[in-house]
């Protein structure tokens, strides 16, 4: 019997049995009910495949470009604070594991080795995820991501107020890996710190950003800016008009805001309100390569995996990431071949069988 994990799920009982207790809780957590975390998943377990036969797909090409940038297939690493929390190495491991499997990284500014740190052990493209933390340091970490040869700045959109999860307070959890970023500053930790630090709500308290101070934060940087967290028609229009070059959607992995739609319900009317002026990327809840071409099929061109990325750091570090965006890859490609399908470039939304009610938590009529 092989020992060796076989899907993504092998990797999550695996982490289980290796971390300890509250770390495991604070990655696992979602915000209160955590029913939007588990409608993340519902809601790609709802939609089907539609395959297609008796087409040549020997050869299938996996490989597709975000912002310009060549990844080996279409799955990236969502950007996540405290890689430490899974392994001593931290981020430093998850950028290997990443260039290992040819595939971008997004960092967190709440990582715990530094992006300088990063920037240097990564092998693959690089994007800076940005949390706004005032005027000062925002300019500062933006214009040292440059810097440091990150190809992207992240801004995520959905956090303006921290988010600690429940089972972080009852256990006491405390955060207590440095902040890389904001290495030697002498700024207080409630200054710099995550959103979801506990206890006590003790976190950064900066007013969060608005669209009018996009053109600011534009102003920064020559690197292209992605809005992450956006859940709504409504302001993917507002961030296509502000010249915004791609939207990540996503519930943060249903840890922030609860009671929302899965992210990949959200996507079909994101896309129709982009119209391919942006790119589109998606985020929340993917764990089989069946998701991943669901997602292509109705518009995103990229997806972020966030819990599997520590999963497979807690399990064996550099190669645990590596060895789970392998699975991802095995299994996208075979799905494709199943579907008919030669290239993730061109899958197009009549591979995807949608139930009538799915998605139905949209607007009212007004
Ligand atoms: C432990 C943890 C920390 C996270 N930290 C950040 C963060 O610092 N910035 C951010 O934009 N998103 C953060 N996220 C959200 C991820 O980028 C992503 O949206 C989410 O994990 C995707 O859902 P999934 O975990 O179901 O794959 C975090 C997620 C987890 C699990």
């Amino acid at each position: 019997m092989s020992n060796d994990p076989i899907n993504l799920y092998d990797y999550e009982e695996r982490a289980k049995l290796t971390l300890p207790h509250n770390d495991w809780d604070t990655i696992d957590a979602g915000a209160m009910d955590m029913f939007t975390t588990r409608r993340n998943r519902t809601a790609f377990e709802a939609l089907t495949l539609r395959p297609r036969f008796l087409r040549t797909v020997e050869e299938r090409n996996l490989s597709t470009t975000v912002l310009g940038e060549k990844i080996s297939m279409p799955v990236v690493l969502a950007p996540a604070g405290s890689h430490m929390r899974a392994h001593p190495e931290g981020e430093v491991a998850t950028a290997r594991g990443a260039g290992m499997s040819d595939t971008l990284m997004m960092l967190s500014t709440s990582s715990n080795c530094s992006m300088e740190e990063v920037s240097q052990a990564a092998s693959g493209p690089l994007w800076f995820q940005l949390y706004h933390r005032g005027y000062e340091l925002t300019e500062m970490l933006v214009h040292r991501a440059e810097e440091a040869g990150f190809k992207a700045i992240v801004l995520t959109v959905d956090t303006p107020v921290p988010s600690p999860k429940e089972r972080d307070l009852r256990n006491n959890t405390t955060r207590t890996h440095e902040l890389g970023n904001f290495r030697g500053m002498d700024r207080p930790r409630n200054e710099i710190s995550g959103t979801d630090e506990t206890p006590g709500w003790d976190v950064s308290r900066t007013e969060p950003l608005t669209w009018s101070e996009l053109d600011w934060l534009r102003g920064l940087t020559q690197l292209p800016l992605v809005l992450k967290g956006i859940r709504t028609a409504e302001d993917a229009h507002v961030a296509v008009e502000s010249g915004v070059n791609g939207i990540q959607v996503s519930t943060h992995g249903g840890r922030q805001l609860d009671m929302t739609m899965g992210a990949i319900e959200m996507l079909p009317e994101i896309a129709d309100a982009v119209k391919g002026q942006a790119e589109i990327y998606l985020d929340s809840g993917v764990r089989r390569g069946s998701d991943v071409i669901k997602a292509l099929a109705l518009g995103a061109r990229a997806v972020a995996i966030g819990r599997p990325l520590f999963w497979g750091l807690a399990v064996d570090g550099a190669n645990g990431v590596h060895g789970v965006l392998e699975l991802m890859r095995e299994e996208v490609d075979r799905a494709m071949a199943y579907c008919g399908q030669a290239s993730v470039e061109d899958l197009d939304p009549n591979l995807i069988g949608i139930p009538s009610d799915w998605g139905s938590g949209s607007r009212m009529t007004p």
